[in-house]
């Protein structure tokens, strides 16, 4: 099995300078500064089929090739690493791993993009990934791999670690760049994007933790390599998931991209807890519509989860027993999303507090079945009507419930109580 960003993930340290140079750490960046030019590495990861791990998956090579990398002045490197969504906790697991796969992969893609200023945007409960970024910064600059005359390059490239207020919203791009700003946290309207208008209005390229990691085992390896990494067809490259909930083996692995629902749960995962039954499971994260055992032999990827009306996401599974009502499931995760509106605009401010209000109500057994029609109806006023993808994120879990679980939901109306409850 391929590991490459968890190759030097040991159970009782974390990997710095010296053991990470000695399995190969910084031959990557040796090898873009002495033998390629800027062009080769974009080309390199475009042909990579590498797709962004932040979430909504997006080509990185495309969003590369937007940014105007001969542009005169200031341009910034962003690596988001808010990670608040609930089920997610992978780039933790990674950074706390092997904090200097990213700084080499922020410092390759710096010099594949004709940046010198990168920042790190970190969650703010991240402390050990916090302590461990600065040493790796440190040592890295005291080693000449990053600073001025990168390892006697024309190359200079200086690293920051911003650490965020701790909201959901800060990871949203746009927002993010507020906060990395000093000014409250609300998304920006897009165009212009980032790549033209970004941090301090200047030219931006913001990438996920994961994302910017694998850049030096694409340049080690070459594209072809990579992408033949994945078990799926049109897929790239090893993903980490993230294995939580109603599992035996929870935590953190690294397998190729398209392995399959049922083999991540019950091999790697261990099964289902107390020998019960798998119910169902968010794929990718809290914003994720749910999957059930139906979907054991969907590939773990983008375009076949996709099909299936779901999401990768961030790969963070989460998953419930047969014991576990979907409407409460659904619920805690809508306090969450309604809580971390940033309450700029209408639909997420005022429609994901009612969301939870009819589900309380249906919970609760005080639900009709007006309120169910009501739950599909919001459904539609929310979806697509934000200014951003929180509130169509949130609603992910909502309109899994209502295609997959419609009978359990009308069973609370008909019963007058939660039908899983005991009594
Ligand atoms: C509400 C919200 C929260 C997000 N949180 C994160 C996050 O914590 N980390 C992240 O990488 N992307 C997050 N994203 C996605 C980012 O906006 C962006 O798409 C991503 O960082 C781009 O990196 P990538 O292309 O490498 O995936 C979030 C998006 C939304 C709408
Ligand atoms: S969708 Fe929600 S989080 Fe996004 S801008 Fe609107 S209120 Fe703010």
């Amino acid at each position: 099995m391929s590991q490459l960003l968890f190759k030097n993930r040991r159970p009782d340290h974390t990997v710095l300078l010296d053991e990470y140079r000695q399995n190969g750490g910084y031959q990557g960046l040796e090898k873009a500064l002495r033998e390629m030019q800027p062009a080769q590495i974009r080309d390199e990861v475009k042909a990579s089929g590498l797709r962004g791990r932040g979430g909504a998956g997006f080509s990185t090579g495309l969003k590369w090739s937007f940014f105007p990398f001969d542009a005169e002045g200031d341009k910034y490197l962003v690596c988001n690493g808010d990670e608040m969504e609930p089920g997610t906790f992978k780039d933790r697991q990674l950074l706390e791993a092997d904090p200097h796969q990213l700084v080499e992969g922020m410092a390759l893609s710096a010099y594949a993009l004709n940046i010198n200023t990168g920042y790190i945007f970190l969650r703010y409960a991240y402390n050990q990934c916090y302590t461990n970024l600065l040493q790796a910064i440190a040592d890295a600059k005291q080693a000449g791999l990053l600073g001025r005359n990168i390892l006697g390059s024309e190359f200079s490239f200086e690293l920051h670690v911003h650490r965020s207020a701790g909201r959901y919203i800060c990871g949203e791009e746009t927002a993010l760049l507020n906060g990395l700003e000093g000014k409250r946290p609300n998304p920006r309207s897009k165009p212009p994007f980032p790549a033209i208008k970004g941090l301090f209005a200047k030219p931006t390229v913001l990438n996920n933790i994961e994302t910017l990691a694998n850049i030096p085992h694409i340049i080690n390896g070459g594209a072809q390599w990579f992408s033949d990494l994945a078990l799926t067809e049109e897929g790239a490259g090893t993903k980490l998931y993230g294995l939580a909930g109603h599992l035996n083996n929870p935590g953190c692995v690294e397998l190729p991209m398209g392995i399959t629902l049922g083999e991540l749960v019950e091999e790697h995962g261990g099964g289902v807890w107390l020998g019960r039954k798998f119910k169902a499971c968010l794929p990718g994260g809290a914003s994720t519509p749910y999957l059930t055992a139906d979907h054991f032999d969907v590939a773990m990827d983008y375009n076949p989860l996709e099909a299936v009306k779901t999401r990768l996401g961030t790969g963070g599974l989460v998953v419930f027993d047969d014991q576990t009502c979907m409407v409460a499931a659904t619920l805690n995760l809508m306090r969450f999303f309604a809580r971390e509106s940033c309450g700029w605009c209408t639909p997420c401010r005022d429609g994901l507090p009612m969301v939870c209000w009819v589900l309380e109500k249906i919970e609760s057994g005080q639900g009709t079945v007006d309120d169910v029609t009501m739950l599909k109806e919001l459904l539609g006023h929310i979806n697509g009507r934000s200014f951003c993808a929180l509130a169509l994120g949130a609603m992910g879990p909502v309109d899994g419930l209502l295609r997959l679980f419609e009978e359990e939901v009308l069973d609370h109306v008909k019963k007058g109580r939660c039908p899983l409850q005991k009594s």
